[in-house]
């Protein structure tokens, strides 16, 4: 109710203007008893997932913390589990602005905002500074400016520096506004990054004396045979577990709105029945050998649902979030 409202006021102005204010109250706030305002008793709902337990199923997508700063605050709001990043080895801009939009038509949202961040080391440095009331993903990805037969090393070298200080770390190979990276969820080339960061993993296990779970987040404009291809690859490489899905490229939902031609993904409701399709097929090939992480256009408590139902075991949020609210943490979590 007072989200809606607050929504209808925040909604006036430039998308990435509200969002940078909306980072900085809530870095500012998360550790304080000023978050208060928006904190929410953490319903309880465990699930155990990679081996660790999550307090409820519903967890905070990439990309809206990029740089680990509002931990504490999202936490607060009572998430299961907040994933945070996408973060590469050194800080980059991302792309020219204006570079997010939203389409309230269809609560959705376009973004190329390609990868801005302040770099792994800061990232590392914010969530050790975070008191986290709970379970953190940290998403790792490439620099813009490292050569695609190099793209490994940008993950190899995110891995090493993160692996302490995350609960589960996800492998992005699915954004679209990172030239090439999608490229990166086929064939020989999947396999090859995948085995090396399987072996990188094995080796900080040892040195840490503790196994950091590891996720490949994937997009959902794959064909059905190339869905079965990375859920073989995934399966024989012995990943932890797989996040479906990130932003499509597909318009054909807000096809002739303001904005549909905005290049970059496009999330929320246009994306929902998509995602869930993807969850479908890696369900079936997976067989139960690996856990899924919905994400995709859960706008409200039976998109949720119909995730669970097609086989994911956890939840993400993005979009939803942005046009439901802290609310739509409560919506979901009493109804399924
Ligand atoms: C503005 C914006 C930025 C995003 N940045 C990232 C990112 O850095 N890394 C990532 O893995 N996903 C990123 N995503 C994708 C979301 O995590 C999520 O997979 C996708 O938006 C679908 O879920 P939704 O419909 O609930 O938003 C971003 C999405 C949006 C809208």
């Amino acid at each position: 109710m007072f989200y809606s409202k607050l929504r209808k006021v925040l909604f006036q102005f430039d998308p990435e203007t509200i969002h940078d204010v909306t980072i900085k109250s809530l870095k500012n706030t998360g550790k304080t008893p000023l978050n208060a305002f928006y904190s929410q008793k953490t319903i309880q709902k465990p699930v155990e997932v990679m081996g660790i337990t999550f307090p409820n199923p519903v967890g905070l997508a990439a990309g809206l913390d990029k740089n680990g700063e509002c931990v504490d605050a999202f936490l607060a709001m009572g998430f299961g589990f907040v994933e945070v990043g996408t973060v590469t080895p050194r800080p980059q801009p991302g792309n020219e602005k204006p570079r997010l939009f939203r389409i309230e038509e269809k609560q959705a949202i376009i973004n190329r905002m390609g990868f801005n961040n302040k770099g792994v080391d800061y990232l590392v440095d914010q969530v050790q500074k975070a008191k986290r009331n709970g379970i953190v993903g940290i998403n790792i990805g490439k620099n813009k400016n490292t050569p695609e037969e190099h793209a490994k090393d940008d993950y190899v070298i995110c891995m090493r520096k993160v692996y302490e200080h995350a609960d589960y770390i996800t492998v992005n190979i699915s954004s679209p506004n990172t030239p090439g990276l999608r490229s990166l969820q086929y064939g020989e080339a999947l396999n090859e990054l995948l085995a090396a960061l399987k072996a990188e993993q094995a080796s900080l296990a040892a040195k840490h004396g503790k196994y950091v779970p590891l996720a490949v987040k994937i997009a959902p404009d794959s064909t059905e045979e190339e869905i079965q291809g990375i859920a073989q690859c995934l399966l024989d490489n012995d990943i932890d577990a797989v996040i479906a899905t990130n932003t499509t490229l597909d318009r054909d939902k807000v096809a002739g709105l303001a904005h549909a031609d905005e290049a970059g993904g496009l999330s929320g409701a246009p994306v929902t029945d998509k995602s869930t399709e993807v969850i479908k097929m890696l369900s079936t090939a997976l067989a139960g050998k690996m856990p899924i992480i919905g994400v995709g256009g859960i706008m409200n408590a039976k998109d949720a649902q119909e995730k669970l139902d097609a086989g994911a075991s956890l939840l993400q949020v993005y979009t939803g979030f942005i046009y439901q609210g802290p609310d739509l943490i409560k919506e979901i979590l009493t109804s399924i």
